[in-house]
């Protein structure tokens, strides 16, 4: 493997991250457009951890709903998520899928070691011991960790938290040759600081989006469309080339 002065190596180290809009053709609503799920519910009723003590039966409610709709039969991977899927298992040891997304199409897609930075819809966590457990139906009230009898809140970053993987997710972007950023609006931090972070240390940037975000101009090359048609193009260009 070919050495470059930069220290960087000539197998290409990818960092893909992706938001909402990967998963938007597969039926799950993105946060921020007119239809989008912050239009109907306010964040501070159901995601920040003020709203789980004062009203913690709304917030289950609020998650038992998308858990059951991201388990229904309707939802399934798209193109998108199948075409990251084949890159990663192509270069298993070089490709680092980061998400922003709680469902688990990334995975039925195909791809592995995802990092859930904002947590995941199908695990819960003990509000005391901090266990983590596979989840795949409603949490009722009557529902408690099985090692210390504590209750149970969704594993999900709220508005307030600290993401996941920080740690983790630093090293990759700062190893990387080429960082994209797919289907995000780029308004959260820290995911929104990400390109500028993978630049910084060299990284070449493409975003895919419906339309350009707000942080386009840090991106050295946009593709502009739908995922399911814009991101198989890319991999198949990628994989050709
Ligand atoms: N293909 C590509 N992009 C799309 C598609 C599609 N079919 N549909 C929508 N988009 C784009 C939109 O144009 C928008 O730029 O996806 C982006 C979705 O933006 P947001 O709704 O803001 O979602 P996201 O960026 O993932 O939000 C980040 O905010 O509320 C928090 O925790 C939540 O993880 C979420 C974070």
């Amino acid at each position: 493997m070919e050495t470059h002065s930069s220290g960087k190596t000539s197998t290409p180290r990818i960092v893909i991250l992706t938001g909402a809009g990967i998963s938007a053709e597969s039926g799950i609503p993105t946060f921020r457009a007119s239809d989008g799920l912050w239009e109907q519910h306010r964040i501070e009723d159901v995601a920040t951890p003020e709203a789980f003590s004062r009203r913690p039966q709304l917030v289950q409610t609020f998650y038992n709903e998308r858990r059951r709709k991201l388990l229904s039969v309707d939802i399934k991977p798209n193109p998108a998520h199948i075409a990251l899927g084949a890159l990663q298992r192509r270069f298993p040891e070089t490709v680092t899928i980061v998400t922003q997304n709680i469902d688990n199409l990334h995975e039925r897609g195909g791809a592995f070691n995802v990092l859930h930075m904002h947590g995941e819809l199908l695990k819960v966590r003990c509000v005391r011991c901090a266990t983590v457990i596979e989840w795949a139906r409603d949490v009722e009230m009557g529902d408690h960790c099985a090692v210390c009898g504590a209750g149970l809140r969704p594993h999900i970053v709220w508005f307030g938290e600290m993401p996941f993987y920080m740690d983790i997710i630093t090293d990759a972007l700062r190893q990387a040759d080429l960082f994209v950023s797919i289907g995000t609006s780029g308004n959260i931090y820290p995911a929104a600081g990400f390109v500028a972070e993978a630049k910084t240390y060299g990284a070449a940037t493409l975003e895919i989006n419906l339309e350009p975000s707000g942080n386009r101009a840090f991106f050295d090359e946009g593709l502009y469309g739908r995922a399911s048609e814009k991101v198989p193009e890319w991999v198949n260009g990628f994989l050709q080339n």
